[in-house]
């Protein structure tokens, strides 16, 4: 199937070629197949979704309606084999809660048991761009259930970046800063807190980074999973269901451009 793909394609690139002239940035090269196959527009609308090889793009703007104004759009912007480049800007102005979390989902090897999982290897790089103060997190959200395709049970969150935002937290130091459940975890090559708290629907668990924000992470998260079955009650009978990575706005403006992002469930 990929080798007639590949000969239909040199059929027919000669004949895109003579109809878009001048095309300069028209380039023949090995990734041609691949990047062809990718919406790169821009999506702007409350629910969008865009499907690019074993992922897709969600807007998911679930919290819009409780700004005063604003908006977000988001775009793949490249696929190179299981690596994924996007960027999402957003502008949103008034109230306290998240507006949205625009993220890239992985749509391969979830609903396994975490018993069951060897490893779940993944890269992130990306940077910020932003204009004045902002209250927003960049991290993963993952979600387990007591059956496959079942309902959340267990949210676990990777933070990579907190923007004066603050996890979920049962219990909250007596200065209102929220208080971890566990201190100076070394996990993935770096060291975290661990928060733990309800959101009213699920068990969430939340690692943020001891200091500082990680803008290149590459490591193998399967250990995070790990830690919450051996200290925190999470139970190996869990299925993954949902694994995906975005940010979470509250106000303010910024775009957020992820380079290279992969992760695989093996
Ligand atoms: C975590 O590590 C920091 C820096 O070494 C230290 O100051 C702090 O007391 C540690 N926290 C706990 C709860 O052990």
């Amino acid at each position: 199937m990929f080798s007639s793909k590949l000969s239909l394609l040199v059929l027919f690139v000669p004949a895109l070629l003579s109809l878009a002239a001048p095309a300069p940035e028209l380039e023949v090269s090995s990734d041609l197949v691949a990047r062809q196959t990718v919406d790169t527009s821009q999506h702007c609308g409350q629910w969008d979704t865009v499907t690019a090889g074993s992922y897709t793009l969600f807007l998911d703007l679930w919290g819009k309606d409780g700004a005063t104004s604003g908006s977000q759009c988001s775009q793949i912007t490249s696929l190179s084999g299981s690596t994924i480049a996007w960027k999402t800007n957003w502008n949103w102005v008034g109230g306290s809660g998240v507006k949205s979390f625009s993220n890239i989902q992985l749509n391969q090897g979830i609903n396994k048991q975490l018993s069951q999982i060897k490893s779940m290897p993944t890269t992130w790089q990306w940077s910020q761009s932003t204009s004045g103060s902002i209250i927003a997190d960049v991290a993963y959200d993952l979600f387990t259930s007591n059956t496959a395709g079942g309902s959340n049970v267990n949210e676990i969150m990777i933070w990579l970046a907190n923007f004066n935002a603050g996890p979920i937290s049962a219990v909250y130091n007596s200065d209102g800063t929220p208080k971890p459940v566990a201190s100076n975890i070394s996990l993935g090559g770096h060291t975290w807190n661990l928060y733990s708290g309800s959101n009213g629907a699920n068990n969430v668990f939340s690692f943020l980074p001891t200091s500082g924000t990680i803008t290149s992470f590459s490591t193998d998260i399967l250990p995070f999973f790990t830690y919450l079955t051996q200290h925190n009650g999470v139970s190996t009978s869990q299925f993954l269901v949902t694994a995906q990575a975005g940010t979470e706005p509250t106000t303010g403006t910024a775009t957020l451009t992820t380079s290279a992002y992969s992760l695989a469930i093996n």
